[in-house]
């Protein structure tokens, strides 16, 4: 994904702005004691009392609306004189994950998770340029996709910094342990302008292959689906310090 620069330049102009103001945890999460036996399973409750309120997004943590989740730009380039580009990307009900694990392991700046979702649907304008299989093709429209049974099993890796003589936890890298695409559907409208039976057909064909050209994407993906993970995540930790979050 071409990160969104202005996405970042934006939400870290907002963070300077309401830096100056006073911070407030939202109300409905219980915090969690880093030292705590049970911290690991209060987290995973605190992130169950989250998941409600992500469709219309967490003020207190700047997390936008969450369904539908909107990336303005995703470019995927597979080399190998393929490209393609979707602009205005409508992800819905990603906000309805389950979260497996959710380990926080403080001392080693680390954060590992793994998460399905089980309904996903994408929507949003593509542009396709190159050979895709048997088919050249360029062609732009819109794009449906429907996404059964995803997971994403990851762990994130930071470092500490000081902020007014608070501990905070950078987020710096993502690294994916894994991706299962699970059951993809997608519909290319207008892939061969004035041609509704080459489209159909195509669209057919693509979907009986799209597990092996997901894979070959494979790489591309991780990159994007790590980065807007990591990105939504970071914003909560560089908003509270390690302590404010986890108090001891
Ligand atoms: C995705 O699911 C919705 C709702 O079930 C359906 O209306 C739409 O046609 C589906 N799109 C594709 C490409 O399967």
């Amino acid at each position: 994904m071409a990160m969104p620069k202005e996405l970042f330049l934006i939400s870290f102009m907002v963070l300077l702005c309401e830096s100056a103001k006073v911070k407030k945890f939202p109300t409905y999460i219980q915090k969690c004691h880093q030292n705590d036996v049970d911290f690991e399973n209060c987290l995973l409750k605190a992130i169950q009392n989250v998941k409600p309120h992500l469709i219309n997004g967490i003020p207190e943590f700047r997390l936008p609306k969450m369904n539908p989740l909107i990336l303005p730009e995703v470019g995927i380039d597979a080399g190998a004189g393929f490209i393609a580009k979707f602009e205005n990307v409508e992800i819905y009900d990603a906000d309805k994950f389950i979260i497996q694990k959710f380990n926080v392991k403080l001392n080693e700046n680390k954060i590992k998770f793994d998460l399905s979702f089980p309904h996903i649907r994408i929507k949003a304008r593509y542009f396709i340029f190159g050979k895709v299989m048997f088919f050249n093709l360029d062609g732009s429209g819109p794009a449906d996709g429907n996404i059964s049974d995803c997971r994403v099993i990851a762990t994130m890796n930071g470092q500490r910094y000081y902020q007014q003589d608070k501990q905070y936890l950078k987020l710096t890298e993502i690294v994916i342990d894994d991706i299962d695409f699970g059951k993809p559907n997608f519909k290319f409208a207008d892939l061969f302008r004035n041609n509704p039976e080459l489209t159909d057909q195509t669209n057919k064909i693509l979907n009986e292959n799209m597990p092996e050209l997901l894979e070959e994407l494979r790489p591309t993906l991780e990159q994007t689906i790590g980065n807007t993970v990591l990105e939504f995540i970071s914003r909560v930790f560089t908003r509270f310090s390690l302590e404010e979050l986890f108090p001891k």
